[in-house]
């Protein structure tokens, strides 16, 4: 048996087999605030840092059938070819769980991220999957066991198991059951997320190869570790004491410190285009003329900006276009 199917077998109970007609899920997609950048072990999606999210309203609904001869997956009402990267990738981790492997599934799933702000995730995506086979199989999973299962389809997908502020714990065992998201009692409905979009189109290379590209390349990594532990601490500070200002610029320095390592990578990583450097210049501007804004990205050329609920006309007339997106907390 395989490392990953082993470790599926001792997170998931043994069942009569019997399962429901159907069973639907969501999932919310979430935003690393402290970013997840670095595998300690790349078939298990274990990480190198602790890691943290906060949860948008947006996400994934998946509803799952059993089927007769084959996997078929419907993506927001069109089918997806058996051929493609998404079909494999999915039907790959259903080849963990099927309990037999002639168990075949029909799987419909709907993301209700507006398309045009570029947050298709893979994480709302393997969230809600992991939920609905936790209802359909009848499991009833602890929240910590979904999150390590999750986690197998996506690393960041063990974030999206819950609304709000989310921990992920990068673990210290080799099989990493101890490595999931804990959601964090916080709470800050003044906080607003905004999404600048700089392109829709797929992101050049995936975060999995960047990230791996980097840990193996760049100088720089070497100083991530120390970097997140101290950016993570202050976040962790300021979501208590609500000092937006400490905790916008640890966010911020977060992220670019994340892509510093991309840059600096053999050959170089740069997801930024020109859209993306004006977006930063226009928040850093506006950052010196008094008003508290603050950017963050992940593996693509979008900026998501933070602000308060009380400069939001503010931030709305510096960036109408912006695609503002509540929280889910
Ligand atoms: O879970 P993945 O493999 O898609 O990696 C996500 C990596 C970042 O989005 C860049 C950071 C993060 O913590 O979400």
């Amino acid at each position: 048996m395989n490392r990953r199917k082993e470790i599926v077998s001792r997170l998931i109970p043994h069942t009569t087999g019997a399962v429901l007609d159907s069973a639907t899920a969501f999932a919310p997609v979430n935003i690393a605030l402290a970013k997840y950048w670095g595998k300690r072990d790349i078939e298990l999606h274990l990480p190198v840092t602790d890691s943290l999210s906060v949860a948008l309203s947006v996400g994934t609904t998946t509803t799952l059938y059993q089927n007769t001869h084959q996997d078929v997956i419907e993506l927001n009402g069109s089918p997806v070819a058996e051929s493609s990267p998404f079909f494999q990738r999915l039907t790959q981790f259903l080849d963990l769980v099927r309990p037999s492997p002639s168990f075949r599934f029909r799987i419909v799933t709907h993301n209700d991220v507006p398309t045009a702000a570029g947050l298709a995730s893979s994480a709302s995506g393997f969230a809600a999957l992991t939920l609905s086979l936790n209802r359909f199989f009848q499991w009833n999973l602890s929240a910590e066991s979904l999150s390590c299962l999750a986690r197998l389809g996506s690393g960041s997908a063990c974030r999206s198991i819950f609304p709000g502020f989310v921990l992920w714990q990068k673990g210290d065992r080799d099989d990493g059951m101890d490595s999931h998201g804990i959601a964090l009692p916080f709470s800050w409905p003044e906080l607003k997320l905004g999404i600048l979009m700089a392109s829709s189109t797929e992101k050049p290379i995936s975060s999995s190869l960047a990230m791996k590209r980097t840990v193996e390349t760049s100088p720089l990594y070497s100083i991530w570790p120390s970097v997140l532990e101290k950016d993570l601490r202050e976040l962790l500070e300021t979501l208590e004491t609500k000092d937006f200002s400490r905790f916008g610029s640890s966010l911020e320095r977060n992220a670019l410190t994340m892509h510093a390592t991309m840059h600096t990578a053999s050959p170089p990583i740069c997801y930024w285009l020109e859209e993306t450097v004006h977006y930063l210049h226009t928040v850093w501007h506006a950052r010196e003329q008094g008003l508290q804004i603050f950017a963050t990205m992940d593996a693509g050329p979008n900026v998501k900006i933070l602000f308060l609920a009380s400069d939001e006309l503010h931030v709305r007339s510096l960036f109408p276009q912006m695609m503002e997106i509540p929280l889910r907390s």
